[in-house]
């Protein structure tokens, strides 16, 4: 009797043996899981999508779904330190930054920023202390100033830019008065691209944008100007200049500096022209970006790469033709509606 059942048993063994290597072949393996009794109903559905690799992609966008955030950042909690107010600023993604890059096992030994803008990104890495160094790049000239002038220029230069900031009387005549100027120095430039970016409709970077509205008595541009913070965060990001390299020049030359270092982090926030979505083409004076190089380039990186884009189905191309992750983040446009932007991973 106890043989028979052992041959029985053993014939089971063996037929299950012959399945699980079976479905081996085919790339199906056993896995254990705890589930709860309340979860049970659920995994019992899913069950026969785990073995069916072409539900592969939809189970991933699943999990993403299930562990994303819902609600945008709300910005009014990020420790802003940049003295801009940059079209298409990154102060909502810093949680999803910070997040990035703590989670990696050592400290980064650079973050590059090489469309640095407002440099949220890079600013809160120095600040935070979430790598040894900083590396910034931007093209605009009149940006790339106020960078010079904060981590290259003299204490005299930096006060100077602080005192013309704190003295300025707002009004439609002097505000068109500076920005008619021709200015010579870096520092007297920073200040002209501070007045622009806070007085020009929407921060905008480009030529032709409109002034913000003047309102009664001038109330409009004033509301505009806040001579203490602008002073506070230019001053300490000054204190933050052995962490931090600012580079005038092009992106692609930044990128190529790095991209053999695996302790290199890019954070990667070009101008948005890619797509059908032109939004960059009003922002910034430099706007024209070859995106199928920048994807080509960003895709030979030894170090992890973070890239920021609008949800365009090109992007998405894109991206997944060259392996990288995809994954969506809330965030408030500036309509204050709800909308996603695509956060391109590679590890
Ligand atoms: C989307 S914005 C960056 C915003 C930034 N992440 C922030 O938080 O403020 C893109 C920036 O890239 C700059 N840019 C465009 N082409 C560039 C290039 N080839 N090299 C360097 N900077 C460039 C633009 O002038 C613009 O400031």
């Amino acid at each position: 009797m106890f043989t028979v059942k052992r041959s029985i048993d053993g014939t089971a063994l063996q037929r299950q043996n012959r399945r699980l290597q079976r479905l081996k072949t085919q790339g199906v393996t056993r896995s254990t899981v705890f589930v709860h009794r309340e979860c049970k109903l659920a995994l019992d559905d899913l069950r026969p999508h785990f073995v069916d690799a072409a539900k592969a992609e939809a189970l991933s966008e699943l999990v993403l779904e299930l562990g994303k955030k819902t609600k945008p950042t709300n910005v009014a909690q990020v420790n802003q330190l940049s003295p801009f107010r940059y079209p298409g600023g990154k102060t909502w993604l810093v949680p999803e930054i910070r997040s990035w890059l703590r989670a990696s096992k050592t400290i980064p030994d650079v973050f590059v920023e090489p469309f640095a803008g407002g440099a949220m990104a890079g600013l809160t890495a120095a600040a935070e202390e979430l790598a040894y160094t900083v590396v910034l790049s931007e093209l605009d000239s009149d940006v790339a100033a106020v960078w010079e002038t904060i981590f290259d220029g003299t204490d005299t230069a930096v006060e100077w830019l602080c005192n013309q900031i704190a003295s300025f009387e707002v009004s439609l005549e002097n505000v068109q008065k500076v920005l008619a100027g021709n200015p010579k120095s870096d520092a007297a430039r920073a200040f002209r691209t501070i007045v622009k970016n806070r007085m020009q409709r929407g921060g905008i970077m480009a030529a032709g944008a409109g002034l913000v509205k003047e309102g009664e008595a001038g109330k409009g541009l004033r509301s505009r100007w806040y001579p203490k913070t602008l002073g506070e965060r230019i001053r300490g990001l000054r204190d933050l200049r052995d962490r931090i390299t600012f580079q005038r020049g092009d992106a692609f030359d930044t990128i190529q500096q790095f991209i053999t270092n695996p302790n290199a982090f890019f954070f990667i926030d070009p101008p948005y022209t890619a797509g059908g979505k032109k939004a960059g083409n009003r922002l910034y004076t430099h706007n024209e970006v070859d995106h199928e190089r920048l994807f080509s380039l960003m895709a030979t990186a030894r170090g992890p790469v973070m890239l920021t884009y609008d949800d365009a189905p090109e992007v998405r191309e894109m991206a997944m033709r060259h392996q990288f992750r995809i994954q969506t983040v809330p965030m408030k446009n500036t309509h204050h509606a709800i909308i996603r932007e695509l956060l391109i991973l590679k590890p």
